[in-house]
């Protein structure tokens, strides 16, 4: 680390599922916990017994004068609004480097602390978090976390994301947005492809449970070939065999026992066969016939 030691000492403003993991992890490596402030104070207290050592403050203003490592975890939409208060105040030591851990917005929302001498950034962990609970494993082991911010904000980040164990790529600032766009489509519209899998199958008279179990081997050796091959390059089935025929029976039996689904099949199509056409391997006529066969 080669900050100096005050910036190791740090405080949380939002005393939340994320903002107490930080504080518990980050003190387990050295970082010093020095203030909790939160909504409630219930939530701040609770923060400052998981990690073991601290003050709460019922003012963030004064939590945050304690110290020169700030980290604003509260819901998204109240960030802004919350570092424009204790900026208001004068409340960021110049020199101090001040954080949110939100993916959708960019370190633009802590304009107001910048304006008061402090490195602005965003550090981001791609993981879902849990309320903490004593004892448990550290959530951020392994994990990747985006950083954007100023160059101080970036540098010192790394070195945050080192110390929890994770790895950090930085993006730009005006990318931050499109970035959490593709962690939605990852991770949740993932989730919702797969329900739409598990819910044909179901049609297939299988119960859920059993359903999944027969496509977990499917759905993995995809993610391997993505992995190995690229995502172009991965696509087999019918679409990237060019069989309108197989698609339009899908079709005929989608519309009929899952009409729900056959707006979800169709637009899921057409980018697949984006996708066939980049490798240059189905013929006009089939590409044809399936761009037919996927509007609606
Ligand atoms: N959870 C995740 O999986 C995850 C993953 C990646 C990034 N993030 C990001 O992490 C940040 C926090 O999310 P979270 O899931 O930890 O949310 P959360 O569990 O709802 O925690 C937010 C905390 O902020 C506190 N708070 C609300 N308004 C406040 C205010 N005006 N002043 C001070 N504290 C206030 C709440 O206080 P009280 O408890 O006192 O009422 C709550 O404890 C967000 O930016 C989110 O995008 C979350």
């Amino acid at each position: 680390m080669n900050t100096n030691k005050k910036s190791l000492e740090f405080c949380i403003i939002g005393c939340g599922r994320l903002g107490i993991s930080l504080a518990v992890f980050l003190s387990k490596q050295g970082f010093i916990p020095k203030a909790f402030s939160s909504k409630s104070r219930d939530s701040a207290q609770k923060a400052l017994e998981f990690a073991g050592r601290g003050q709460v403050y019922d003012n963030p203003v004064d939590a945050v004068k304690t110290c020169d490592l700030v980290f604003i975890t509260t819901p998204d939409t109240i960030i802004e609004p919350v570092c424009e208060k204790i900026a208001e105040e004068n409340g960021f030591n110049s020199d101090s480097f001040v954080y949110h851990l939100s993916g959708a917005l960019s370190s633009g929302i802590l304009t107001s602390a910048k304006n008061n001498g402090a490195s602005t950034g965003s550090i981001h962990p791609l993981q879902a978090f849990a309320p903490y609970e004593k004892g448990q494993k550290s959530p951020f082991k392994g994990i990747n976390m985006s950083i954007e911010g100023d160059d101080t904000a970036i540098e010192f980040g790394k070195e945050i994301v080192n110390a929890l164990r994770a790895n950090s790529f930085t993006i730009p600032t005006h990318a931050k947005t499109v970035y959490h766009a593709s962690a939605v489509v990852a991770s949740n519209y993932l989730v919702t492809l797969e329900h739409f899998a598990l819910e044909l199958l179901k049609e297939a008279d299988l119960s859920e449970e059993n359903a999944y179990e027969i496509l977990e081997p499917l759905i993995m050796g995809t993610l391997n070939n993505i992995k190995a091959r690229g995502s172009v390059n991965a696509l087999t089935g019918p679409v990237a065999r060019g069989d309108d025929e197989i698609v339009s029976r899908h079709l005929s039996d989608i519309d009929k026992k899952l009409p729900r689904f056959s707006k979800l099949y169709r637009l899921m199509g057409q980018y697949t066969l984006d996708i066939a056409d980049r490798r240059g391997e189905i013929s006009d006529d089939a590409r044809q016939k399936l761009a037919g066969l996927f509007e609606f």
